[in-house]
């Protein structure tokens, strides 16, 4: 399903929140997004644009889910299965994201929002960006462009990143900054496989896309997308990136970044501008759902029955991962954190708690904390080792951490008191009231 037929299918569920008053790109239609998130808004009159934007469009699991037609729970293994049965996308000649070919780029006129106060410029924080390396193939990621004039950004590209080694051997290269996506192809390139790997094929084994040739640069990128912003990017071109709000909600610095030259703007008729509001819910759940296949995958091949993981929107959806495990010894739980470590190794705490509790409820956890927990003998501490760049409280510059991992299982032969909660007996309500 394309992004538009999307919008238009929640439109018709009467899930889409319509702006028809004029707004600001500018420190309003984020405020109004923040406001009423995660309900999805399309703003059809914006003020510096002829183009309207839509934003909290992916900003749960459940909406994720239902566009892929499963449950949550069954994410896990639809995206492994996807990473591992990767499929090649059909490429076509026409695609709707090139009927308005834009030579004469201006990037004053599309809406590209100033999200918070204290912000470097406007920000495009949405796009899936496109390159190709000559040895490794296309890699799709995202990388967030700050604009500077008419026709340039700033684009952070954190170090490590396939990207980011793609340049370092290149110096400058092609890319597509696509705008305007569904969720096969945003989790897709949230996605961190082994160098070489095109996230596109991931995208298409989530859900079959179209691929089409970009209008000026020798790179295949999704047909169906709403923008495309085609150009240059240079690792030696540098220009002041921030500050931007940060994943954690808190400011990244200003740091000197690779400047992305646009030279043509392909788009849709009457193009739909796919907000994303940083650090709030769509970029946390983006973020941390392609982690939890990760870990998922390396407990269960340690020999520990993982049966979930939930990396949630409370530890920034990066830094803390609650997992539920089937316990069958009573080195499970230490075992489960070692390998969850590994799964995600920008994890800061991780707690494993048995397969009664809900990982999804703050609760729960805490109550298996409470009751199933002690300190000198259920946690393990790693000190030092490097962790997050994007946590505030990590060595500055050198992201070395403490990770603590919480094993909050129950023993597997109490000694003394029971584990279990009660239970009350079952009633049929209506019976009574
Ligand atoms: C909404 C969103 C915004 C992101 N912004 C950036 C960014 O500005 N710079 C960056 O280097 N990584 C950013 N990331 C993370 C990378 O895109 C992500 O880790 C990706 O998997 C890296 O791809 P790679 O494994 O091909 O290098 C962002 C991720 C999301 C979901």
């Amino acid at each position: 399903m394309g992004f538009r037929e999307y919008i238009n299918q929640i439109d018709e569920k009467g899930l889409l929140r319509k702006v028809d008053v004029e707004v600001s790109k500018k420190l309003e239609i984020s405020g109004i997004l923040k406001e009423i998130e995660p309900t999805p808004v399309m703003f059809n009159n914006v003020k510096e644009s002829e183009f309207r934007v839509v934003g909290n469009i992916f900003c749960t699991k459940n909406v994720i889910a239902s566009y892929f037609g499963v449950t949550p729970v069954d994410l896990i293994p639809l995206l492994s299965k996807a990473i591992s049965e990767r499929s090649e996308p059909e490429i076509v000649s026409n695609a709707p994201c090139q009927e308005v070919i834009e030579s004469n780029v201006d990037l004053d006129k599309l809406p590209i929002l100033f999200h918070c106060e204290k912000d470097g410029g406007n920000y495009i924080s949405s796009a899936v960006v496109i390159t190709r390396d000559p040895d490794y193939g296309q890699n799709m990621d995202f990388h967030r462009a700050m604009q500077f004039s008419k026709e340039k950004f700033a684009t952070r590209i954190v170090s490590g990143r396939h990207f980011h080694k793609f340049l370092e051997k290149n110096a400058e290269l092609d890319v597509a900054f696509c705008i305007g996506n569904t969720p096969n192809i945003l989790i897709a390139g949230a996605t961190s496989v082994d160098i070489g790997v095109d996230e596109l094929q991931i995208a298409n084994a989530l859900e079959p896309i179209k691929v089409v040739k970009a209008n000026s640069v020798d790179l295949l990128i999704p047909a169906e997308t709403e923008f495309v912003l085609e150009g240059r990017v240079y690792m030696e071109k540098k220009h002041s990136e921030g500050p931007f709000v940060d994943l954690t909600e808190t400011y990244d610095v200003i740091r000197e970044e690779p400047v992305f030259e646009v030279k043509k703007i392909t788009h849709r008729k009457k193009a739909i501008w796919q907000a994303l509001l940083p650090g709030a819910l769509e970029h946390k759940i983006l973020m941390g759902m392609p982690r939890e296949p990760t870990i998922f995958k390396k407990i269960n091949e340690a020999g520990v029955k993982c049966l979930d993981v939930n990396i949630n929107p409370g530890g920034c959806s990066w830094l803390h991962a609650i997992i539920q495990i089937d316990k069958k010894t009573e080195e499970d739980g230490k075992m489960a954190i070692e390998e969850a470590f590994t799964g995600h190794k920008s994890c800061k705490h991780v707690f494993i708690v048995d397969k009664d509790i809900n990982i999804y409820n703050p609760l729960f956890v805490e109550w298996a904390m409470a009751t199933r927990f002690q300190g000198d003998t259920r946690m393990i501490i790693k000190d030092k080792e490097p962790g997050s760049s994007l946590d505030p409280s990590a060595e500055p510059g050198t992201k070395m951490t403490t990770k603590i991992g919480f094993d909050l299982t129950k023993p597997l032969v109490a000694k003394g008191k029971s584990y279990n909660k009660a239970n009350f007996p079952k009633v049929d309500i209506n019976k009574y009231f």
